[in-house]
């Protein structure tokens, strides 16, 4: 019997050993990015990638990735393809996956990716939805241990809404054994279920976020309004107005604490300029190792465990 296809639709997806792999080959394979040495093992390979909301740096982490591995991909968005004239996700998911090796899709509910999955042959990558988003946090962990060591036994502070980016953290600090303190606004509390939580073990939470900060080895925070809750805009800007990530969080948080945020960003809403443009912000590594970690994600899922 062929083997199971592996699937990336939740941080959880992936063991803490197979992450362990997916960071030493993120290091190979950056290293070997940054001494223009080609690396084309996924030559002929192709991967579709399915937009139904905006991306900047994931379309082009996955296009420019694959293009570097040797292979191509294929950008497929709602509006010019028949997903977004109602062909059943399943019926997509059996025609897409009969035509490349590997798809990532950025969608509204997890519930939509979880069914592509079912009907898909080839390995299917969350590119966020909103629910999760996973390939982001694998970013932000490998960004943490290039700059500070292992993240077992850290603290990263989760300032603002329970959101994608707050549930994979979540997840991600279950596997890889951390803990995150987190503080939302009243109304806007981490739900364990949505965010595919086994316990609550790994995570506390605190109504100030000058408390959640004390102390963090990382502090990290996201936009007030997701895409997709547009419509919640003005509400969200009164209720997080209190939780904006500013100097004096950073202050309390540890000597050495780094600032991360997946961007886009907001100066002035859910971070100060002073943060994000100041020496404990690693926003910009965090977003090019976007490109590094996906392509050796893109290499495991493809290729499986290559030890060189
Ligand atoms: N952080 C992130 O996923 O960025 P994009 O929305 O630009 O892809
Ligand atoms: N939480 C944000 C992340 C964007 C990369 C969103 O879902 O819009």
């Amino acid at each position: 019997m062929a083997p199971a296809v592996r699937h990336f639709l939740q941080f959880k997806d992936l063991s803490r050993d197979e992450l362990g792999h997916l960071f030493t080959r993120t290091r190979i394979i950056k290293d070997r990015f940054k001494r223009y040495q080609p690396y084309h093992p996924l030559a002929d390979r192709s991967l579709a990638m399915i937009f139904e909301k905006n991306s900047t740096r994931t379309r082009l982490s996955f296009e420019a990735g694959m293009h570097q591995l040797g292979g191509s991909a294929i950008y497929l968005n709602t509006r010019d393809t028949q997903l977004g004239r109602g062909e059943p996700v399943e019926d997509a998911a059996e025609v897409i996956s009969r035509m490349v090796d590997a798809v990532m899709i950025r969608t509204f509910e997890q519930d939509i990716i979880e069914r592509f999955a079912a009907h898909s042959r080839v390995p299917v990558i969350n590119g966020l939805t909103n629910e999760y988003h996973p390939c982001q946090i694998l970013a932000d962990i490998y960004t943490y241990i290039e700059r500070r060591g292992p993240i077992q036994g850290k603290t990263v502070a989760w300032i603002g809404d329970s959101n994608n980016m707050c549930n994979t953290w979540l997840q991600a600090a279950e596997v890889l054994d951390f803990n995150v303190h987190i503080s939302t606004p009243p109304g806007y509390e981490v739900e364990p279920e949505r965010a595919g939580l086994f316990g609550t073990d790994h995570y506390e939470d605190f109504a100030d976020p000058m408390d959640a900060c004390r102390g963090a080895d990382l502090v990290t925070t996201d936009v007030w309004t997701s895409m997709g809750f547009e419509s919640e805009n003005a509400q969200r800007m009164t209720a997080f107005a209190d939780w904006q990530v500013d100097d004096d969080m950073m202050r309390v948080a540890a000597l050495g604490a780094l600032f991360m945020h997946c961007l886009p960003a907001h100066r002035g809403e859910e971070v100060a300029a002073e943060v994000i443009d100041g020496p404990q912000s690693v926003v910009w590594d965090e977003a090019e190792n976007r490109l590094h970690t996906q392509k050796a994600l893109l290499e495991y899922l493809l290729l499986g465990r290559i030890e060189e």
